[in-house]
């Protein structure tokens, strides 16, 4: 645990005092995000100390030309960078002449505060200049979730012992350059500025990608809370606009500049009406304006948390921990565009600059599924059947046929952009988590109609990419799937990864059982299918061979399956047995002595076990928990959630509590030393899940719903929510028992430890 520096709050999350070595990371912890775009929390202000000054477009990137060593054919030219956007935050303050800067100034009381419970963030503090004078600032801003594509700020001064001059300087910024750009390139053109009174627009243009933007920002100035008029001077470089506003203000005076701002972008109108949307928008957002904006902002971030919210009583830290992971994750994705998706980082920073990884399938798309409208989960599967020509296009370039596909590791519009060679050839168990997917969707809303509408071309084009890169044996007399990593990253071009044959295998006999269901119960779709998709009678049978004669590698003397073969070549000691000193090992080891090691990244075999869990009883999860688990380091924010659940399963309940922790708390206390680079947003889903899948051990097979629920020994009780086809169902656990209520209009028949009970309508049972 690296820092642990913000106040334990339930709805809060508090910084107090200024710290200039916490800036970077406080500028993640308090990012914010609307679901179209987000922003690190830089300052609006200007801070000459260490910064990563950030600001996000949803479905904007930069096809940044690659950068390897080695270069290696199938490799994508590029890797798509998130773009960072231009700044349309900044407000420049000068008092009596004499410029606020937090890394220069004496700063007293500094106190932030990011309020989950409707996506404010705010910051006050005493500024005290070396001539003595002092003020007090105090700023709020929100990214407005009615209006997604403006955001508001209310800047306010009020001089302490001065009377004098504030110069309020608010600014766009188009100048902005990615961190992590490959050759330092500029990524915007700037196409156009407009000046207006109070108000100012920049059009600018991704280059290669061709992404136009407009960012706009309206000013307005209040004098003790009544709007006053102050004429600004202009100041207009190339590739910025600042308006300056000087004023004279008394001791007792509060002045604001209240700044609206934001983006609209050509994903969402024709770029040439670009400029004048962006002035409605702006025009919108001031006529309903600062308080107005701010209470339908309450009251939409309310209708989030009702059904989203966990209550945690008796661990203040754990319950701000899962509002803060779901508050993330409603920042970071909304539902409605199916052409946007999850970053890795959402929009909290540029590491992973590709917008969508196997996360969402694997983790990401179970909360949005229990917790919003089930189109939302449908749109994050839409995403990906709209990028199956890309994905069928990626499998040919490396020597697939016949409409195989193999998506991309990494991905922005479908095509492949991520080149080490190790996971962007080998690390091919993410096509099978985009199957796994559709079944969690299906089985999860009972829409068996996607899979008629959708699914299916998915699911086949897969099936094929799977029966083409097994290959057959003739040592082993069965199929075998050689040079892969599987999501264990410490392991690289290994022969027959447990995880990925059994996801084969599992995807190829899914793919069979619904060809049979469409034949049956869709017969004109699974024609147009067919004929679609050129299927022929031959490819069904070898998908039969594959997935009935699949290998699996595993130990007579442990009785667990190997994760690759070989595994039991390496000097097993556990984790524990390691020094401190020497962890995180991908920080202290070289790559090749991790290589070599059993070290576990993240859930491997056990990640499959998770998956499917129905098909294994307990004594055999258990017996592979305890093979793998002592080897795991646990280096991927991915990992000890799925650790959690599966600890909770089999009743290890100190170490579903440790693994909770850790993956609930990993941005808050920074355990991985890494939170100034972004937000983990993906394994923010796996948090969800550790409470709900976890401790109340929710399950879903065979189309019935059943809990288990536990409690952690310091909790008094938790309670969440869940949407499960026409239901809504909330659960409440205690050391006494538990309470299922059941919100919606029709009874639901679910299994509680074991024993069926019906909840009738709007009723509650008690168990
Ligand atoms: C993990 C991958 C994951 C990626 C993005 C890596 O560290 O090993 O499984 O997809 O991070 O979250």
């Amino acid at each position: 645990m690296n820092i642990d520096y913000t106040k334990p709050h339930e709805w809060k999350i508090i910084e107090e005092g200024f710290n200039k070595e916490h800036v970077t990371a406080s500028e993640s912890i308090f990012s914010l995000g609307n679901g179209m775009m987000g922003q690190r929390a830089n300052f609006e202000e200007y801070y000459s100390g260490d910064t990563l000054q950030g600001s996000y477009i949803g479905g904007i990137y930069y096809p940044d030309k690659t950068r390897v060593g080695w270069w290696k054919n199938g490799y994508p030219e590029y890797f798509a960078k998130v773009l960072n956007a231009p700044n349309w935050i900044g407000i420049g303050l000068k008092i009596n002449g004499k410029v606020l800067d937090l890394n220069t100034c004496k700063i007293i009381d500094f106190y932030r505060e990011l309020d989950m419970k409707n996506g404010v963030l705010t910051r006050s503090f005493v500024v005290e200049f070396n001539d003595g004078d002092m003020a007090k600032i105090h700023a709020t801003r929100f990214l407005s979730l009615i209006l997604q594509e403006i955001g508001a700020i209310k800047y306010s001064v009020a001089p302490i012992n001065f009377q004098g001059e504030i110069e309020f300087a608010p600014y766009l910024d188009a100048g902005i350059v990615n961190q992590d750009a490959n050759y330092d390139e500029f990524f915007w053109k700037i196409l156009d500025k407009k000046e207006g009174q109070d108000e100012a627009y920049i059009l600018s243009k991704t280059l290669k990608t061709g992404f136009s933007v407009s960012t706009g920002m309206k000013i307005e100035l209040l004098l003790n809370d009544a709007v006053v008029k102050i004429q600004n001077e202009t100041e207009s470089t190339e590739k910025s606009i600042t308006y300056k506003y000087k004023t004279k203000v008394n001791i007792g005076d509060t002045i604001s500049l209240v700044k609206y701002g934001g983006y609209v972008q050509s994903m969402n109108h024709p770029e040439g009406e670009l400029f004048n949307m962006s002035r409605q928008v702006l025009n919108k957002a001031v006529e309903m304006g600062f308080d107005n904006l701010l209470e339908k902002q309450n009251k939409s971030w309310a209708k989030i948390w009702d059904t989203a919210d966990i209550t945690i009583s008796g661990d203040v830290k754990a319950q701000q921990a899962i509002r803060f992971n779901i508050f993330q994750l409603n920042q970071t994705y909304s539902g409605e565009d199916s052409r946007l998706n999850i970053g890795p980082k959402g929009f909290t920073g540029e590491k992973y600059g590709g917008s969508t990884y196997w996360d969402t399938e694997a983790y990401c798309i179970p909360f949005y599924m229990s917790t919003k409208d089930k189109n939302v989960a449908k749109n994050l599967l839409i995403y990906r059947y709209n990028q199956l020509d890309k994905a069928i296009e990626n499998a040919e370039k490396l020597g697939f046929k016949k409409g195989a596909a193999l998506y991309p590791m990494v991905t922005m519009n479908g095509e492949e952009c991520h080149n080490e060679w190790e996971i962007t050839f080998e690390e091919i168990h993410r096509n099978g988590a985009i199957v796994y997917a559709i079944y969690n969707y299906v089985n999860y809303t009972g829409d068996v109609d996607y899979i008629a509408s959708h699914g299916m071309e998915v699911i086949i084009a897969i099936a094929r990419f799977w029966s083409q890169r097994a290959t057959f044996s003739k040592d082993k007399n069965q199929f075998v799937i050689l040079g892969v990593t599987g999501p264990n990253e410490y392991e690289n071009n290994v022969n027959n990864n447990w995880y990925t044959n059994y996801l084969a295998k599992w995807c190829l006999e899914y793919a069979l059982e619904n060809l049979e269901l469409l034949k049956d119960k869709y017969p004109e779709n699974y024609k147009q299918i067919i004929l679609k998709t050129n299927l022929e009678t031959e490819e069904i049978t070898k998908w039969t061979e594959v997935s009935s004669q699949m290998y699996f590698p595993y130990s007579k003397k442990f009785d667990v399956y190997l994760q690759q073969d070989g595994f039991l070549d390496k000097e097993l000691i556990p984790v524990s047995k390691l020094p401190k000193s020497e962890r995180p090992i991908n920080q202290k080891w070289s790559w090749d002595r991790i290589l070599r090691s059993p070290y576990i990244k993240q859930a491997d075999v056990l990640q499959g076990f998770y998956f499917f869990e129905n098909l294994f009883d307990d004594q055999t999860l258990e017996k592979h928990f305890d093979f793998y688990e002592p080897l795991t380091v646990h280096e991927s924010s991915l990992s000890p959630c799925v650790h959690s659940i599966l600890a909770s399963k089999i009743d290890r309940n100190e170490k579903a509590y440790e693994m909770y922790l850790r993956t609930s708390r990993l941005d808050l206390d920074d355990y991985n030393n890494e939170v100034h680079e972004g937000l983990h947003i993906t394994s923010m889903a796996g948090t969800w899940l550790s409470i709900v899948q976890g401790f109340g051990g929710m399950r879903n097979f065979g189309g019935k719903l059943s809990f288990n629920p536990k409690i952690p020994k310091n909790w008094k009780s938790y309670s969440f929510k869940i949407k499960y086809r026409d239901h809504t169902i909330k659960v409440f656990k205690n050391h006494e028992g538990c309470k299922f209520y059941n919100e919606s209009d029709t009874p639901i028949n679910i299994s509680v430890s074991g024993k069926e009970i019906t909840i009738f309508d709007q009723d509650l049972v008690i168990t």
